[in-house]
């Protein structure tokens, strides 16, 4: 197996590359080939053993000699190179973070914990291309997968809080300098115990809406506050992050022929890698809580079911405890006001882990198998 790495220096592709260390990953790999857009011939990264001097990211002959590509490269990349690729006779495996194929026909989106049968299934009929899906979505199919696999889901509306790291490195940096930033701006105030807290919180809204705010990449303030709105505007009133909910989670699932509604609103906040969301579920039938805690605590190692009580949710059901962690705590869990077919649920999870870099180096396992 001659498998090639594109994108492995990026925010996704450095988290690839550590899963990949930590779970051994390149010892069954025959021969890893690391490829650059910027440092043709410069040393590959530090896995443990030799790799020849890194390949051009851009070279069609040099990538058609691998039997499976990994990009965590971006969509430009896979827009400009995945179609000369495959024009020039390329048959092997392309395993993609980038959304530009996932809706393809002949693409599967993979989250194997949730639809290993979707990708057994795809490998048998001969499917080449295999793409992460988007974190909002595989974080919520992982925490509430035991709902799905037992067809109980009649419909799902999903509020979301996610993390500065689904916008990009330099979306990160910009919420902490945001974060220091307005703590400069009142240090005095806030030093002395006597100041009076409106005359701080004046200051900063000021400041939150003066042009020395940074938010360059976000546009308008995070830190000390939010942003309604992720991704493209459709035209419709719907973001292009609120249409991926529904259609992706069909599509992992291997029911767009049979969809289960899933929609709501995404909204930014000022975590930094870990999104969470508040879902209202409409269950096909009222099945008693303890039924449906342990349906979701059975399908997969990773989803932890939260008791719903405000110590535990305050300790194991925050952005800050599941960080760098590969847990999908579902929590907050009980029926609502409408009725005993209402469930309200809440969960957190890694956006770069489940959300982004772990079901790309799972597919490279599958394959390898
Ligand atoms: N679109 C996601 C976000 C990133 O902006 O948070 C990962 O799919």
């Amino acid at each position: 197996m001659r498998a090639g790495f594109v994108g492995w220096r990026g925010m996704v592709g450095s988290v690839l590359m550590q899963r990949m260390r930590e779970e051994n990953d390149f010892a069954v790999i025959t021969e890893p080939v690391f490829f650059t857009t910027s440092n043709v011939g410069g040393k590959g990264p530090d896995i443990g053993r030799d790799v020849p001097a890194l390949k051009d990211a851009k070279n069609i002959a040099e990538l058609k000699a691998m039997d499976v590509i990994v990009t965590c490269q971006g969509g430009d990349y896979t827009s400009e190179v995945y179609p000369q690729l495959r024009a020039a006779g390329w048959k092997g495996y392309w395993i993609d973070a980038a959304s530009t194929l996932r809706m393809a026909d002949d693409a599967v989106i993979i989250l194997d914990p949730v639809n290993r049968k979707v990708i057994d299934d795809a490998l048998t009929r001969g499917v080449k291309d295999y793409v992460g899906g988007n974190c909002t979505v595989s974080l919520m199919l992982m925490a509430l997968g035991g709902l799905f696999q037992n067809d109980q889901v009649e419909w799902v509306s999903s509020m979301t809080y996610q993390a500065a790291s689904g916008a990009g490195a330099q979306n990160m940096r910009e919420l902490l300098s945001g974060m220091g930033a307005v703590n400069a701006e009142v240090r005095d105030l806030l030093a002395n115990p006597a100041s009076a807290i409106l005359d701080i919180d004046r200051k900063v809204s000021d400041f939150l809406r003066s042009e020395e705010f940074p938010c360059q990449n976000f546009g308008v303030p995070l830190a000390g506050s939010l942003i309604p709105w992720i991704d493209k505007d459709l035209g419709n009133g719907q973001s292009k992050e609120e249409w991926k909910g529904g259609v992706e989670t069909n599509k992992i699932l291997g029911r767009s022929a049979n969809p289960v509604p899933v929609d709501g609103l995404c909204v930014r906040i000022g975590a930094m890698r870990c999104h969470s969301q508040a879902l209202t579920i409409k269950l096909k039938n009222d099945i008693p809580l303890s039924e449906i805690e342990d349906m979701l605590a059975a399908a997969n190692p990773w989803a932890k079911v939260v008791p719903n009580t405000r110590e535990a949710s305050m300790k194991d059901l925050t952005p800050a405890a599941v960080t760098g962690t590969l847990v999908t705590p579902v929590g907050r869990l009980r029926k609502m006001a409408m009725g005993g077919d209402y469930l309200s649920a809440f969960t957190v999870g890694d956006q770069l882990l489940w959300g982004a870099a772990e079901p790309l180096r799972r597919m490279l396992r599958i394959l390898i198998e």
